[in-house]
This record gives C-alpha cells, sequence and structure tokens, in this order.
C-alpha cells in the first residue's frame, strides 16, 4: 500500500540539501542540516519513506493525504523520559518555586507511590502519557525505570516500558533508596537487579552526581555502567544537573551514547565532549531548568566548541512535568539561544544520535516514516507560538507507530 502526502507547506528533512547528505557531516550548519524543502511530497510504505521529491513530480499512489500548506518534519526524538510512575509532587514544585531547592530527595516520594500502584495502573498512567507525547509530536520516546528501586519494581517498570517502546534505560542507580545501605545497594543493582532488568532495556544509565547525597559517585557510577555494559547493555548518563562533577567525563571515558543534562560543565568537559562528538552526545533538558529555576545550559558554548547536542524533555514528576518537545524546542530558543534550525535538528536528528539510531530523526528513503506535522506553515512557529497546539505526529494508514 503506497501512500501518497501531498499538500506539504514546507518539508523539514534534517537531512541535508539533497535529502542524501550525513546529517554527522559537521561542515554543513543547522540551516543546512534541515534540508527544507518546498512544494514537496512524500510516499510511505508500509510505514518506511519510499520517496520524497516534488510534488509535481509525485509517483501515483494508493491513497492520499493532503496536509493543505502545513508544515512536514521528523517526528521529534525525546530521548530522555522517565514516565513509569505513580503518584503527585505538584506541592514539591510548588514549594520550589517559592524557593525550596532541588536536590534529588523527592525521588522517594514517587517511588513509594510507584510501588503501591498496581500493575494495571501504572501500564494506564504510562499508555496516557506515551499519547500525549505523540499528541505533541513525539514519535520516538526512550523511557527509564527508576522509581522502583527493588528488582521487582524496577523489573515491572523495565516490563511495561517496553510494551510502548524499544529505547528502555535501566536507571537502578536513579538514587539510593530511604533508609537502604549504600554499598548493599549498589550490590544489588549490580547484580540481581540487573540481571532481572538487562531483558527488557536496551540502555543503563546512572544518576552521577556527587553534589547529591542521595545520587552516584564516579566510582559508584563507574561501577553502575560497567556493570550494565557487560550485561549487554549500552550506556547513558545523567551528569552536571546540580553543579560541576564527574559524569561528562565518565561517560566519554567509557564511550556512552549520552551524558544529559549537562547543566555545570569546565572548559575540560567541552573539550573532551567535542573530542568525543562521534561517539557521545550532550542532552541539553532545558524544561528541568525551568521548572527549578536552575541556571541553564549554555548551549552557544557547546555549539561553538563542535559537541553533538540534542535535546529532550527529561519528563518525570520531580524536575519536569512535561513532555512537549515544541516547549523544549521554545525554551532553546527563547532562553538557550539556540536558532529555531539548531534547536530542531537537536530535537529530532540530534535525539537519534543519542539513541544510536539511523532510522528516525529525519525525513528520506529508508527512514521510518515517524513523521510530525505542524498547523502552521512552517518550522518557525515552534518557537514562535509557545505553548500553542501546532504539533502532533502525523497518523496515516500504513505510516509510522510509536
Ligand atoms: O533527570 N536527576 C535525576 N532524575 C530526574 C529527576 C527525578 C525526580 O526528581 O523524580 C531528572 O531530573
Ligand atoms: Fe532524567
Amino acid at each position: 500500500m503506497a501512500h501518497l502526502v501531498t499538500g506539504i507547506g514546507q518539508l523539514v528533512t534534517c537531512a541535508g540539501p539533497d535529502g542524501a547528505t550525513p546529517v554527522a557531516d559537521r561542515s554543513l550548519g543547522a540551516a543546512d542540516r534541515l534540508g527544507l524543502r518546498t512544494d514537496a511530497a512524500l510516499v510511505v510504505e508500509d510505514g518506511v519513506v519510499g520517496w520524497v521529491g516534488d510534488a509535481s513530480a509525485a509517483p501515483a499512489a494508493d491513497t492520499m493525504t493532503d496536509l493543505a500548506g502545513r508544515a512536514v518534519l521528523p517526528g521529534f526524538v525525546d530521548s530522555h523520559s522517565h514516565l513509569v510512575y505513580a503518584g503527585d509532587r505538584s506541592a514539591e514544585f510548588t514549594a520550589r518555586m517559592a524557593g525550596e531547592p532541588y536536590d534529588g530527595g523527592g525521588i522517594g516520594v514517587t517511588v513509594a507511590a510507584t510501588r503501591a500502584a498496581g500493575e494495571a495502573e501504572l501500564r494506564a498512567l504510562l499508555a496516557r502519557r506515551v499519547a500525549q507525547a505523540r499528541a505533541l509530536g513525539t514519535t520516538t520516546l526512550e523511557v527509564k525505570s527508576g522509581y522502583g528501586l527493588d528488582v521487582e519494581h524496577e523489573e515491572r517498570a523495565l516490563r511495561l516500558a517496553a510494551e510502548v517502546t524499544s529505547e528502555t534505560t535501566f536507571l537502578g542507580a536513579h538514587v539510593v533508596p530511604p533508609g537502604a545501605d549504600r554499598g548493599r545497594y549498589l550490590d544489588l543493582v549490580t547484580g540481581p537487579m540487573l540481571t532481572a532488568c538487562a531483558p527488557h532495556a536496551r540502555w543503563v544509565d546512572v544518576f552521577c552526581e556527587p553534589t547529591s547525597p542521595h545520587a552516584f559517585t564516579e566510582e559508584e557510577s563507574r561501577r553502575v555502567l560497567l556493570a550494565g555494559r557487560h550485561a549487554g547493555l549500552g550506556l547513558r548518563v545523567h551528569g552536571n544537573q546540580l553543579g560541576p562533577g564527574p559524569g561528562a567525563r565518565l561517560a566519554v571515558e567509557l564511550g556512552a551514547a549520552s551524558v544529559d543534562h549537562c547543566t555545570f560543565l569546565t572548559d575540560a568537559d567541552v573539550d573532551a565532549l567535542a573530542q568525543a562528538a562521534g561517539t557521545t552526545v550532550a542532552t541539553l533538558l532545558p524544561g528541568v531548568e525551568f521548572s527549578t529555576r536552575m541556571p541553564y545550559p549554555d548551549a552557544r558554548r557547546l555549539l561553538d566548541a563542535g559537541v553533538s547536542l540534542a535535546l529532550a524533555s527529561d519528563c518525570n514528576p520531580g524536575t519536569c512535568n512535561t513532555a512537549s518537545m515544541p516547549f523544549v524546542v521554545a525554551l532553546a530558543v527563547r532562553e538557550l539561544a539556540m536558532t529555531a534550525a539548531e534547536a530542531l535538528v537537536a530535537a529530532t536528528v540530534g535525539g537519534a544520535r543519542a539513541l544510536r539510531r539511523e532510522d528516525v530523526g529525519r525525513v528520506a528513503v529508508g527512514a521510518r516514516a515517524d513523521l510530525a506535522v505542524l498547523d502552521a506553515p512552517s518550522h518557525e512557529h515552534l518557537a514562535y507560538r509557545p505553548g500553542m497546539p501546532l504539533a502532533a505526529a502525523l497518523e496515516l494508514p500504513g505510516g509510522g507507530e510509536g
């Protein structure tokens, strides 16, 4: 079944000017990498893009969607979220807005609520959050565990996450659970918990943040990551969120796919990330700074140094309770001084690189037909009209799914 999408006001391919230039070519600026086309059409077959070209040259197809001038872009690749949880921490957010700092201590509140929730309830909560993200244009979504923090509940979180995405991340090393012995907990995370969770996970992650009494030191984080690697998982790191620390350095040392937050980086961290740009992506999560009243990360410094950047939501009940990638893009433009092109590349192909995926994040022949449509004529409207319901995953007969 071939399906023709036509009437596209602006097509953002994120695949270079001729639709084929490798996106990793850093000699291209983000504006070039956007790969804008006007009067374009595309054909989708079996969930994959089969043809992209001028609308006037479009081949015949079995069915057709006319978008009446709306823009099309790759669906957002949200490479960082914590969507498997129960409970509510709005009071913590309110206290923060009144001046309370964030130190990760509230994670224990979500752990208690999540353990107490039944499996059906948790599955329904997760499904609703995934549907909300998709309704905002996200078509690839990484989902972490990290609110179970015992073997039974971490395994359950990852089993549920694997029902909605292939991008599942074991985050048993989110914090030391309240009351637990640190050494014994690390033995559990790197032993029986990892064994139970690895079959449902693609990645392992650790909250490497020595400035938080709840999170993990460099040595502890290295141990968790090496155990995860030994179990066949790819590596991701939460680092440099609350203060300067070893997270980014450790991510580069171990060849992690991504180090996320990157709010407090030294010059040496930035140099190391720039050297490692082909391997380790720096993922910025500006919704966190918005929701914690922390200073935003310095995206320009990273871009100027040649660091490979992604933008993601970090949707979680503590530091950022939104999965809206359009909101993240708007923050990146307004608060991180990224251009609209840089932000969009980071939220699509950047996220794909952070997940080591070639098949998503761009519109090109052979890529998945995971598309977002904007109720607007161009991608600039995402930042220009923040909070407006512009983006949604494009639902097509035979098109891409979550
Ligand atoms: O990425 N920093 C660690 N983990 C989450 C927050 C988790 C929470 O507070 O519930 C984050 O910001
Ligand atoms: Fe996170």
